[in-house]
């Protein structure tokens, strides 16, 4: 597969991950939830997750990520133009999780978050690599950081089993800038510097991405108060509107379906099949709707990744830290076909096909 375009090119440069020291089971919920470990294990897959006390929420988990990610990749936080914060867990609603981070590392590196829900890692990741191949950022610190349990109903067994927090960074840079020392990155070069462009090796980054919103299920899942159309008040929070609500069955349905097609769709773009595929990383919302878009797809279950039954649904940093860890355990190698994709509230949905390659 080295025929294949980059569209946007961004290798990675590093990689961390955080997750609260808490682990919740399945028999810590069956103690206070009219629940069990056979329902949760055989209709999600999950067994476990990791749930925040104080001071492990999304911005200090963020933090800790980046700097994982940071220090694997050899770099200062100073040497970072760039904070993307994939969320819909701010830290608080402003300022942003991202400049809460940049101002913690120390960097004055532009940021912002952006909250696509549990597909949010697929829409940041796209947004990077554009914002890199086009020059306007060099070294990025691309975030997903979610801290679920703070939106949902500790007393609603259909959510409460479902969610866990954590977060994962990756470093992402400039591919023409990689053997550059940090003094000498400032405008933009020339793309062959380091030696890459044009050579046979290609790029890596970005080939083929999807980002589609299905507007028939924007209810399907969703928290009604702390907005602007219903901010805050002692009735929002007597009735509950401060967490999660959701339709599970037909959100399911939908998203084994919207996930299918836009796998297809990205790899349709790119001009690859589902065989070509060197790893696939869904975001973890529930095993059988993996399975099902496995099965649907045609894509090996033994080359899809995955950590839902040891951290549940973790929003948007499932993808980074299945990535994260794949990535540590040396699974993913320079030109691996790598598709990720998530989907969420919205009912958004983000699908990127990405050439992995260090840098
Ligand atoms: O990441 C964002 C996107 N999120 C998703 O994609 C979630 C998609 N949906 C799902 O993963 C599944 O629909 C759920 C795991 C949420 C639910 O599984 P399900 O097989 O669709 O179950 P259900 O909602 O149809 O409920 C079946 C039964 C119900 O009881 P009745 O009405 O049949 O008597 C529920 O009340 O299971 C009951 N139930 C539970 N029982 C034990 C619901 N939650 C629980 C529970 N423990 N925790």
């Amino acid at each position: 597969m080295t025929g294949l375009a980059t569209r946007a090119a961004a290798g990675v440069a590093g990689w961390g991950s955080a997750l609260p020291t808490q682990v919740v089971t399945n028999a810590d919920l069956q103690r206070r939830l009219d629940t069990d470990d056979d329902w949760i294990t055989t209709r999600t897959g999950i067994k476990e997750r990791r749930i925040a006390v104080d001071g492990e929420t999304t911005g200090p988990l963020a933090v800790r990520a980046a700097r994982d990610a940071l220090h694997a990749a050899g770099l200062e936080a100073t040497d970072i133009d760039l904070v993307v914060v994939a969320t819909c867990t701010a830290e608080v609603p402003m300022p942003s999780t991202a400049a809460l981070v940049a101002a913690e590392l120390g960097t004055t590196a532009g940021g912002f978050d952006l909250d696509a829900a549990c597909a949010g890692f697929g829409y940041a990741l796209a947004t990077t690599a554009s914002l890199l191949s086009t020059g306007i950022a060099r070294r990025a610190l691309l975030i997903g950081a979610d801290t679920m349990s703070r939106v949902v109903d500790p007393d609603d067994r259909a959510t409460a089993v479902l969610f866990g927090d954590g977060a994962a960074a990756l470093v992402l840079t400039d591919p023409s800038i990689v053997n550059l020392p940090s003094a000498q990155v400032g405008e933009r070069g020339d793309r062959s510097v380091g030696g890459r462009s044009g050579a046979a090796t290609p790029l890596p980054g970005l080939i083929s991405a999807d980002l589609v919103i299905d507007g028939a299920g924007v209810d399907l899942l969703r928290i009604p108060a702390g907005g602007s159309r219903l901010p805050t008040s002692a009735a929002t929070l007597a009735a509950g509107g401060q967490f999660i609500q959701m339709e599970g069955r037909e959100l399911f349905r939908r998203a084994v379906r919207e996930v299918v097609d836009s796998v297809e769709r990205t790899l349709g773009r790119a001009g690859v099949s589902a065989a070509d595929v060197s790893w696939f990383a869904p975001h973890q919302a529930n095993a059988r709707i993996v399975d099902a878009v496995v099965a649907r797809t045609g894509i090996a279950a033994d080359r899809t990744l995955g950590n839902g039954d040891r951290y549940g649904n973790t929003s948007a940093a499932s993808i980074p830290l299945a990535l994260a860890e794949a990535a540590a355990a040396g699974r993913l190698h320079d030109g691996d076909l790598i598709l990720v994709s998530g989907f969420g509230a919205g009912l958004s949905v983000g699908t990127v096909l990405w050439r992995w390659g260090r840098s």
